[in-house]
């Protein structure tokens, strides 16, 4: 089983590391798309050109099986488009746990944080919308532009990122929002410089198991498969070789592609 997975730079890494623990005898070709990044910035139209080539891109040269889109702002922009343009693909988005999160909240006030363009996507607010009817819950939503670009250069904690989750999040701890959804995949890797900041008081929500599970489930991958699974990771612009390693736990060769 060949599955291609995509985001705009480290971010689906997080979702690539939760695959490799939890599927079987998977061979998973990355690509990280950092000459675009950040997506959260561009346009949808923008948006949905770079998911289209990286898409062709994976079936002409890797022949894949099933795509990943590792990406909470190119799923919101470009799903659909993908869906219609490659109808023999299997293909797996990635959307803000709002659900999840509203069902874990006790005070009823959950906070958002994502890219701009993932918090205007139309299925985002109508989602958002109805649930936040539905269960008489407060969402307090917050767009972290920068934020990906800190997390690329490696500043996880430092005293600019912190001064930044301040800004953003001490209206939330006032206002006492007890779970935060964590609505692009390059957050998680903040999530204890947001805890600091929340003073340790939150659940964060992050969906890489369920999206490891959707793909375990459409693949038919065997729990009893004795195959090893394989990572490639491909660039397309400059990449942190040390935050790769950070996140996977081992240092892995990245190679410069032209898309
Ligand atoms: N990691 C991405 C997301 O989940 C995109 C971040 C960006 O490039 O702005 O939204």
């Amino acid at each position: 089983m060949k599955i291609g997975v995509f985001d705009s730079g480290l971010g689906g890494l997080t979702i690539v590391k939760t695959m490799l623990e939890n599927l079987h005898g998977a061979e998973i070709v990355y690509i990280a798309d950092t000459i675009n990044a950040p997506y959260g910035e561009k346009t949808t139209e923008q948006i949905i050109d770079f998911s289209t080539r990286i898409t062709q891109y994976f079936i002409d040269e890797f022949h894949i099986d099933a795509l990943v889109i590792a990406c909470n702002t190119a799923t919101s922009a470009a799903i659909t488009t993908l869906r219609e343009k490659f109808k023999d693909l299997t293909i797996i988005g990635t959307e803000p746990g709002l659900k999840p999160a509203i069902s874990h909240s006790q005070s009823k006030k959950v906070g958002v944080l994502a890219t701009p363009a993932t918090l205007n996507g139309e299925k985002y607010k109508l989602l958002r919308d109805e649930l936040s009817k539905q269960y008489k819950v407060d969402v307090f939503e917050q767009a972290c532009p920068r934020l990906v670009q800190q997390i690329e250069n490696g500043e996880i904690d430092t005293p600019k990122t912190i001064s930044m989750l301040e800004d953003w999040l001490s209206p939330m701890r006032e206002a006492g929002v007890d779970t935060i959804v964590l609505g692009c995949t390059h957050y998680p890797l903040v999530g204890e410089s947001i805890k600091k900041v929340m003073h340790n008081d939150i659940n964060l929500i992050e969906t890489s198991h369920a999206i490891t599970k959707r793909v375990n489930e459409l693949c038919n991958n065997s729990m009893k498969c004795e195959n090893e699974n394989s990572l490639k990771i491909f660039t397309t612009g400059k990449i942190s070789g040390s935050m790769v390693e950070m996140i996977l736990g081992k240092k892995y060769e990245v190679e410069y592609i032209k898309i």
